[in-house]
């Protein structure tokens, strides 16, 4: 089988490309390395460039090595054909502590440089966190001046080509933006037709700031998703009349949001089926219907990191 090209999207703020589809890497509990190799190998055939992982995730080994497996493959002939995006953790939230985090990334990676950097969550821990929920003294606000500095001189020293954001509202962008030397090439969101987010994705276009969606499924079949997304009726009758799945027609609707979307699968079939949402299109019909549906956040972080006020807040805000 051929495999897909995906189409690229361009990010004004760094002058440079980025696949809209990227296959995502993180996996609770973790898959066993040799599963997720061959998945990253799988998706490398379908035609995935793009892939997403985070320090968190415990999964940039796991894509260092099938990276360095596909180039002895032949499957990729050049750093260049792929892009890499990894995330900061929270306990290296602070300048001087970024360029080592990302030096750490890059081993586990097994690369010279990634092509995106995220700060992975808008809040700090204040020591080495192994698991959560945090207790409250160790949940702390963003420095965002001190962390963007960190991050600018990865960019600086050509550890990372873009760098940018996840899960940050828009008064944290205004603070981000009011001191930026290198403006956010992007937000990393939850965005699917049950989470459109409309107003912070309005404020990112207007800034300039491209957004990625990641749950575009909404964590289907996961703790945190259940089945909602493809589970809705409406999908799946928009999705039985065109004749696609009920997920090709989530990340279709992501798609013709203007945003791009991280996808999840480690199975070969539904892999293909995810970067195959190209070459047609959902209706003005049918996108106002989706445009109605009932709105239901997946990822709620005070469940996840703790009940704290700085993480209700951003909870709020997203
Ligand atoms: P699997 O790995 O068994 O395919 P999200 O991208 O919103 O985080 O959702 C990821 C989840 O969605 C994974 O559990 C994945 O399971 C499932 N998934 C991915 N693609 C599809 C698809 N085309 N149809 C049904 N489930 C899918």
């Amino acid at each position: 089988m051929t495999p897909t090209i995906v189409p690229e999207v361009t990010l004004s703020s760094c002058d440079m490309t980025m696949p809209v589809i990227g296959m995502g890497t993180s996996s609770y509990p973790k898959v066993d390395p040799e599963t997720a190799k061959a998945a990253i190998l799988e998706a490398i055939r379908a035609g995935y460039r793009h892939f997403d992982t985070a320090f968190i995730y415990g999964s940039e080994q796991d894509l260092g090595e099938a990276i360095a497996e596909a180039f002895r493959l032949g499957l990729v002939k050049s750093r260049s054909e792929l892009f890499i995006t990894t995330k900061l953790f929270a306990s290296f939230a602070e300048r001087d502590l970024v360029v080592p985090a990302i030096n750490m990334s890059l081993r586990n990676l097994q690369l010279e440089y990634v092509d995106m950097y995220l700060i992975h969550w808008p809040f700090k821990f204040g020591k080495m966190v192994s698991s959560m929920p945090v207790e409250k003294g160790v949940l702390l606000p963003l420095d965002i001046k001190s962390v963007w500095e960190g991050m600018e001189e990865c960019k600086r020293l050509g550890l990372a080509r873009g760098i940018g954001v996840s899960n940050f509202t828009s008064e944290m962008l205004e603070d981000l933006l009011s001191i930026a030397n290198i403006p956010p090439a992007l937000n990393q969101l939850e965005v699917n037709p049950l989470w459109q987010l409309k107003k912070l994705r309005e404020f990112c276009k207007a800034k300039g700031i491209h957004v990625t969606a990641y749950s575009p499924l909404g964590a289907s079949g996961t703790r945190y998703g259940e089945n909602k997304v493809l589970g809705t009726k409406v999908l799946q009758d928009i999705a039985k009349s065109k004749g696609k799945t009920t997920a090709q027609i989530a990340l279709r609707w992501v798609y013709q949001q203007g945003v791009s979307l991280i996808t999840k699968s480690s199975n070969k079939e539904r892999m293909n089926q995810n970067i195959d949402i190209f070459g047609w299109s959902l209706t003005e019909e049918e996108l106002d219907e989706i445009s109605r549906l009932p709105q239901q956040k997946t990822i709620i972080f005070a469940s996840i990191v703790g009940p704290h006020d700085v993480v209700r807040q951003i909870d709020a805000g997203l």
